[in-house]
């Protein structure tokens, strides 16, 4: 192997080991909202007074069903497929969604809540 071949070689897997570390630290990437301004909205909106929500400050009551592993969860309070807008869609109208259900319309703006929705598809 010819010395500039070798050095090619060696820069192309250094090249490599820098992409794969770099998609390791990427949060879960979110096609409609941040994560991190997510869960100061969950806060803000005080969710934890209902919910059990890994991550979030405070927020470990059982009013409502725990949000353990909701990446993992086949639907949205049996109603809706779990997707990103559909999470966003339940949270601005609840009621919308399934009329008479316990949780609150609590006047989330679009935005808080595809943020919100962008956090809760993080908790594994
Ligand atoms: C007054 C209590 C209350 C508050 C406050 C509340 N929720 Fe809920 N939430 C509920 C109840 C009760 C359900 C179950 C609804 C159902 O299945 O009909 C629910 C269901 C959900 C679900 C679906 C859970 C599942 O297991 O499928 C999500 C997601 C959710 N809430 C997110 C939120 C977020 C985000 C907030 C804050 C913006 C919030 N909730 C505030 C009571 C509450």
């Amino acid at each position: 192997m010819s010395r500039t071949r070798g050095v090619l070689v060696v820069a192309v897997l250094a090249a490599t080991v820098l992409v794969a570390c770099n998609s390791a630290r990427k949060p879960t990437t979110s096609t409609i909202g941040n994560a991190e301004l997510g869960k100061k909205a969950i806060e803000k909106y005080g969710c934890g007074s209902c919910h059990t929500i890994p991550g979030v400050k405070e927020a470990d009551a059982l009013v409502g069903p725990p949000l353990t592993h909701f990446a993992e969860r086949s639907f949205i309070a049996g109603q809706l497929a779990n997707t990103e807008e559909n999470l966003a869609r339940w949270i601005r109208d609840p009621q919308a969604v399934e009329p008479g259900t316990a949780m609150p319309n609590l006047g989330v703006s679009p935005e808080d809540a595809q943020n919100i929705a962008a956090y809760i598809t993080t908790i594994k």
